[in-house]
Order: structure tokens, then sequence, then C-alpha cells
């Protein structure tokens, strides 16, 4: 493919995927209030936050421990100050698609006289149809469900615990929420909610999995960009010259973009599967880094010709926006690994060894590296003896020149 063909595929793929993704970030997200008391409660760590503008104002917060399957959900929405009564539901459909028919679903009922009632129920078809809906066994377990009024948010909320049976997939969650007015005369039957257009689109289905958005960016950027890095530093002529770095250096660059990139795109696509995720300076920090990455990309397609001035420059700036790169996108992978906690206890020691172990291997090169300078420049070491240097160049000048401008050396302009 010409460069210029390369050039124009990235141009338009960065668009399109920063457009998307600024539109996602800002798009739908919680309140703070609704966040900080979800974090009170039992929702330290925040899965799913998200608040249905378009569907009363319900807040949904959800907090799923992967491994055990247990979910803790909070759910408020603001009742009308004109009525007496109200109800507020929201529930779990196992079945393929999320709708009202078959979910499993927890009901908060504010009666006539003041006092809250919770229950549990199962809508069947009957429900729809008019028929009175009673409290009934659910197929799945709920521990410390309750409705309270939260004064402070002016919420009513139902927070609740829930063990997931496995029927329920986790990366295909369909839930369900309304809120009511009307309410039957014992007080336990929430009558049939308003039919504005507010309270019809009230189900949605979501992904509380992370995993592989997660995978993709810790091998992409945080593994095969760093890898790209120490070919480009070391394999160029020392310690291991091979003719073909450059080759390595853009195919490994590449892979990782490439990796990266459908990383970060997951990412944008779980939150907008979910439509936010509450974590707006990881999704800031990962626009930064597909923005530096994508630069990198076009970067190596942009090559003026004779002027040294200008290959200086463009070599400074390879190098700035590449070490920037290395760094942020180490910070956002462990705020990234900071936010999951799906029980993942396994991510961070994973992460935290492939870093040691890049900076382990940088570490030994750049000091073979300064062993060869300094022998170079004060003749110091025993070996430097056999040591000829292969070009006419004084070596000093050559090899800190090479130190700092890797790519800036005949073999490749
Ligand atoms: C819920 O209702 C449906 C339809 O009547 C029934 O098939 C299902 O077994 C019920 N679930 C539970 C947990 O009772
Ligand atoms: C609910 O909990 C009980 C006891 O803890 C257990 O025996 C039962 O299998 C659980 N049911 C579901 C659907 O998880
Ligand atoms: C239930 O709530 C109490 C107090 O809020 C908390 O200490 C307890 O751990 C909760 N239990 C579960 C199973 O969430
Ligand atoms: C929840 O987050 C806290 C800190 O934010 C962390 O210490 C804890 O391990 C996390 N819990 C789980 C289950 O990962």
């Amino acid at each position: 493919m010409s460069p210029r063909g390369c050039s124009l595929i990235f141009g338009v793929v960065f668009l399109f995927l920063s457009v998307f993704s600024f539109t996602n970030i800002h798009a739908h997200h919680c309140t703070e209030g609704f966040l900080s008391e979800a974090k009170q409660r039992n929702l330290i760590n925040i899965t799913f936050c998200k608040r249905y503008i378009e569907s009363n104002g319900v807040e949904i917060a959800m907090y799923l421990r992967e491994k055990s399957r247990r979910l803790d959900i909070m759910v408020g929405a603001k009742f009308d100050e004109k009525e007496k009564t109200g109800w507020l539901a929201w529930g779990l459909n196992p079945g393929p698609e999320a709708r009202m028919v078959g979910t499993q679903a927890l009901i908060g009922i504010k009666k006539m006289n003041g006092d809250f009632h919770r229950e549990k129920y199962n809508i069947t078809s009957y429900t729809k149809i008019g028929c009175q809906l009673l409290p009934s066994s659910i197929d799945f377990n709920v521990s410390n469900f309750s409705f309270s009024y939260n004064s402070y948010l002016q919420y009513h909320v139902i927070q609740a615990c829930i063990v997931l049976p496995m029927k329920y997939d986790v990366s295909r969650l369909n839930h369900v929420w309304q809120v009511g007015i009307n309410v039957g005369d014992v007080g336990k039957e929430p009558k049939m909610h308003p039919k504005g257009l507010r309270n019809y689109d009230s189900t949605e289905t979501i992904n509380l999995r992370t995993g592989v958005h997660g995978v993709l960016n810790i091998i992409g950027w945080g593994t095969l960009l760093p890898i790209g890095v120490i070919i480009a530093r070391n394999f160029r002529e020392f310690p291991l010259p091979c003719l073909a770095w450059k080759e390595y250096h853009v195919s490994c660059q590449a892979t990782g973009y490439i990796v990266g990139s459908t990383g970060w795109a997951v990412g944008i696509w779980l939150g907008k599967a979910s439509k936010y995720y509450s974590f707006p300076k990881h999704g800031i920090f990962g626009i930064f880094i597909f923005t530096l990455a994508t630069l990198q990309m076009l970067f190596f397609q942009f090559k003026p010709r004779d002027r040294d001035e200008f290959r200086m420059y463009r070599n400074m700036f390879h190098h700035v926006v590449g070490y920037s790169l290395l760094v942020v996108s180490c910070i956002n992978i462990l705020k990234g690994i900071n936010i999951m906690h799906l029980d993942y206890s396994y991510w961070l020691p994973a992460y935290l060894g492939i870093l040691a172990c890049l900076t382990f291997i940088f570490l030994l090169f750049e000091i073979l590296s300064w062993f060869k300078f300094l022998c170079d420049k004060f003749g110091l070491w025993i070996l430097c003896a056999n040591h000829k240097p292969n070009h006419e160049e004084p070596p000093n000048s050559r090899k800190e020149d090479a130190r700092i401008q890797p790519t800036n050396t005949p073999i490749n302009n």
C-alpha cells in the first residue's frame, strides 16, 4: 500500500474513533451525588453507573464481583412530589432480551400512609395484560434488600445484593426498571405505570465484563510498544546490531498500535454498551494515548528527504512523543486495573511482572551501552582492545549521537 493510502486510512479511522469516543464520554453518567452515595454504601468499586435521563431520570449503580457472581445494585429515582404513593422497580431478565415479561423484579412501594414496602415479583405475561401483580418467589437469592428515602438526593432508593445464577450472562445482562405512581389497596400491588414514552423505553442490555479490553491494551500499549522502543534503541548498532532493526521496530509498533487500538475500541464499545462507566479520566487518557500513537504512525509516513535540520526535529519529536506515550499508557493501564477490581487479583501482579521484565531488559541494554560508550571514549574496558570501529566517523560523537537519536542514521534515511 502506498504511504499516502496508509495515512489516509489511519486518518479516517482516527477521526471516526475520536468522534465516536467523545460523544460517548460525555453522553451518560450518573450524578456525582448518586455515585458517592453508592460508594458509601456497599458498592465500593462501581462497575457500572448510569443515569437514564430519558426514562424518568432513574439512576442505577452496580458492583459486580465476577468470581462470586455477587451483584450489588442501587437504584434511585425521584418520585412525583404531588403524589402520596409511588413505586420503583428494577429487575433482571434471564431471557434472550431485555423486556418486562419474564423479569425477576425487586420493587419498592411507598404506601398511602407513608410506609415503605419492598417485595420480589415474578413478572409474567399476565402482568402485562393487567392482572394483579403480587409478591412471589424469584429465581435468584436476594440479600440486604432495602427500600428507603434518601433526603440528601431526594431519591427513593432500592438497594440489594444478588447472587447471579449461571443463566444470567454478565456480559449480556438484561435489566429492566420502572417508576410508577399508583399502588393497590393492600399496599403490595404496584399498579400499571404511566404509559408515556418515558416509561416504555426502560430496558437495556449491558456488559459488565471488562477483561478483553484490559488484555488487549496491556499487550498492545503495555508490552509491544515498549519492546519496539527497546529494539529501536538497542538493535541499531549496539549491543545487538541487527540490519533489519527498523523493520522490527516498525512491525512491533504497528502490531502494538493495532492491538492497542482494538483494545481501546473495545473499551469504547464497553462504554457504549452500557453507555457510561464512571471513569472519564481513564477514557480521556485512553483518547490521549490513541492520539499520540496515531501521530507516531502517521509520522512514520512523513519523511522530509534532504534537510538535516528537519530530520533532527522530526526525530526529536518522534522520541518525545514515543516516550510520553509509554509513560501515559503505563499510568492508564494501572488506572484501568485499579478501576476493574472485578476480583481480578492477578491483573496487577501480571502487569507489574511485564513491566519489571521490560525495565530489566531496558536497564541491561542501557548498562551495556554505557560500557561501550566509556570504552570508546576512555578505553577503560579490557575488551576494547579488540574493538574496531566499523566506520570513519570519530567514535565519540558518533556514539553520543546514536544514544540520543537512534533513528538518525544514514542506513535508513
Ligand atoms: C415465574 O413465572 C413464570 C410464568 O408463570 C413461571 O414459569 C416461573 O417458574 C416463575 N418463576 C419463579 C421463580 O417462580
Ligand atoms: C439461595 O440460597 C440458598 C441457601 O443459601 C441455596 O440453597 C439456594 O440454592 C440459593 N438459590 C439460588 C437460586 O441461588
Ligand atoms: C448487608 O448490609 C450490612 C450493613 O449495611 C453489611 O454489613 C453486610 O455486609 C451486608 N451483607 C451483604 C451480604 O451484603
Ligand atoms: C475495591 O476497591 C478498593 C480500593 O478502591 C480495593 O482496595 C479493593 O481491593 C477493591 N475490592 C475488590 C473486591 O477488588
